[in-house]
């Protein structure tokens, strides 16, 4: 499973990029928002600082305007991906960019119909939401699984990437069910670590080095 880091946070990127933990990474206007920079100086570092894909989402909603937009995006780096929203638009976006050989996020997908339409257009990744099904007392990974079974019923070659992560079963349950990619806030990352027997068992074991002086260096 590929790990992409869901934010726009040099440092954090960085941080997990030294683990070998970053695989890509994704951002949104509401994630440049949240950075304060500038879409293109912040992408560029980010390209910069990762070998896999980049997401850098346009701001157009037609279709034209997109695609100009994505061939400004695709000269800030090899490694952007150029996302765009699963509307009509979006799509022809979508087949005229990855026509031209670029690759392709299309986002805030919310169906298994929108991520068959993608698959269709030539999307090299489609995002679906989960957290957000979630919110709206929809199973967000219901829709993982859906698009799984679709996607190999047909051998479309379009990577699922679960996006909307909010939490550490999210990312095991899209593991389970073979999404291709996760894309998740570095803290969730992060929180993968964490299990309250680990955190028992080490207290016992430092509290038999300190009883039995047991010193290595
Ligand atoms: O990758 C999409 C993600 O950034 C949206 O997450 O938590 O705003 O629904 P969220």
């Amino acid at each position: 499973m590929k790990f992409f880091v869901d934010t726009a946070e040099i440092d954090a990127i960085a941080e997990l990029n030294d683990l070998g933990m970053v695989d890509g990474v994704t951002t949104n206007p509401s994630l440049i928002k949240k950075s304060g920079r500038d879409i293109i100086e912040v992408t560029k570092e980010i390209c910069d600082l990762v070998d896999g894909p980049v997401s850098a989402e346009v701001t157009a909603t037609d279709a034209d305007t997109m695609i100009a937009e994505g061939r400004k995006l695709v000269e800030i780096a090899e490694n952007i991906a150029v996302k765009v929203p699963l509307t009509w638009d979006g799509l022809k976006a979508c087949k005229t960019l990855s026509d031209d050989g670029h690759m392709v996020n299309v986002t805030l997908c919310f169906s298994v119909n929108q991520a068959i339409l993608a698959a269709k257009a030539g999307a090299t990744f489609i995002s679906p939401f989960i957290g957000r099904l979630d919110d709206i007392n929809l199973d967000g990974m219901e829709l993982i699984e859906d698009i799984r079974t679709v996607y190999d019923n047909y051998g479309y070659d379009t990577q699922i990437l679960a996006a909307s992560i909010r939490s550490v079963n999210h990312i095991a349950d899209s593991a389970r069910i073979g999404a291709d990619v996760i894309t998740a806030p570095p803290a969730v990352i992060k929180a993968m670590v964490n299990h309250p027997l680990t955190d028992k068992g080490l207290a016992a074991f430092l509290s038999d080095i300190k009883a039995a002086e047991i010193k290595i260096l």
